[in-house]
């Protein structure tokens, strides 16, 4: 019998609509292409509602409108546990889906940062992609800087701080950012993707300002010193216990200081002068044109961030190298990459039809593995009662 696989999508998140190009075009349509699973689309509204249809899976209905219509229209899934999980369509038994594995496909909050490998694990079947400890930590910008720094993995210098404590005392927030750290400093939401909230500042008038900003989309933010020297490039990885790494990959900016939102999403394929590639980054060095040494080191790096974060199944990690200094930084690393970075994985040899096979297959051996792990003990502790 066909197994079923769960798509989930969408959600609470800045980066709802990124998640649905992920969602069809990297992971729907490939799954099922491989002729193998029933494949179940679960789209997570904005306000956190989830609906489950067939119709979900065509890119014309998140053009415009439809999409909301039909989600006025149609009756949001219940979840149910009963040692699974069972979507259930309309209160009605006879409409329960089982599902067999999950696919999260979400970016960002409720969905990316271990919420909903949270919800999966507590319906004990089998997911794609980080387990929630690796989430959590992954989409915390200051809790992997942290894990990377315990592992002597080089980072940028940074400061972070709450919400409450920017508010409560503006001035000694901003004498710690300086007395720490030197300009340019970049000022950062911790828990947010696609440049969103982020700004580059060179003096205090600036930092305060893009302060107020980030804590706009967060109550934790953190102040990085710029890298210098700057050629940022990405890799993406793949496995459990031992990892494939794909190329190595060097986004192109153009003429912007840093890469925007914009600049990620909405320019590709339109600018001209880039080189090679476009894809869901824009345009691309691929592979990124480095001396061997550090194309090397940044495989290696990018290979001990993936184990010490606890990754498993796909991540994308981001590096910034210093090239005067030849030093590559972790910047940041991401467990549900956009598109699965399907063209990076194709240019080394992995068709898309294949990542997502190869995913499902790491989702099952480690749900496998981990029921090996005992994890109730007998006693006759409650016999004293
Ligand atoms: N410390 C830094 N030094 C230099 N450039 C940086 C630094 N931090 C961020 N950037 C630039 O800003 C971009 C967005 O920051 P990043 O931490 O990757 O956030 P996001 O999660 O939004 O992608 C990076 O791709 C890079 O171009
Ligand atoms: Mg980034």
């Amino acid at each position: 019998m066909k197994k079923t696989i769960a798509v989930f999508f969408g959600g609470r998140s800045t980066e709802h609509d990124i998640s649905i190009i992920t969602a069809l075009s990297s992971v729907i349509k490939p799954l099922e292409l491989t002729k193998k699973y029933i494949v179940v689309p679960v789209y997570i509204t904005k306000d956190g509602q989830w609906f489950s249809d067939e119709k979900l899976k065509d890119i014309r209905l998140f053009r415009g409108q439809a999409i909301d219509d039909f989600c006025a229209k149609a009756k949001p899934v219940a979840v149910v546990f009963d040692g699974g999980m069972i979507l259930r369509k309309s209160g009605l038994r006879n409409k329960d889906i089982r599902v067999d594995i999950a696919f999260p496909a979400m970016h960002g909050p409720y969905g990316e940062d271990g919420s909903l490998m949270g919800l999966l694990r507590m319906a004990g079947i089998p997911f794609v992609g980080s387990d929630m400890p690796a989430s959590v930590i992954a989409m915390d910008k200051v809790l992997a800087k942290q894990v990377a720094q315990a592992n002597d993995i080089p980072t940028s210098k940074f400061v972070f701080f709450s919400k409450a404590e920017f508010d409560g005392s503006r001035d000694v927030i901003i004498k710690k950012v300086i007395s720490n750290l030197t300009f340019p400093q970049f000022v950062k939401p911790a828990h947010l993707g696609s440049s969103i909230g982020i700004t580059k500042v060179n003096n205090t008038d600036e930092l305060s300002n893009a302060i107020e900003v980030a804590t706009y989309y967060d109550d934790k933010i953190i102040v990085e010193e710029a890298v210098e020297n700057l050629v940022e490039v990405t890799v993406p990885i793949m496995g459990n216990d031992s990892l494939r790494p794909s190329l190595v990959e060097r986004p192109l900016a153009h003429g912007d200081d840093f890469f925007d939102f914009d600049t990620k999403y909405m320019n590709g394929g339109k600018k001209s002068g880039g080189s090679k590639q476009t894809g869901a980054q824009g345009y691309s060095e691929l592979p990124a044109k480095l001396p061997d040494s550090l194309y090397q080191a940044s495989l290696d790096i990018a290979q001990k961030v993936y184990r010490v974060v606890g990754c498993e199944g796909i991540s994308r990690v981001d590096l910034l190298i210093d090239t005067k200094s030849e030093t590559v930084y972790f910047n940041e690393i991401n467990p549900l990459p956009g598109s699965l970075y399907a063209h990076n994985w194709r240019a080394s040899g992995v068709s898309s039809i294949e990542l997502v096979s190869r995913l499902v297959e790491l989702a099952e051996e480690r749900f496998a593995r981990n029921k090996k792990i005992e994890t109730t003990f007998s006693s006759n502790f409650l016999g004293q009662f």
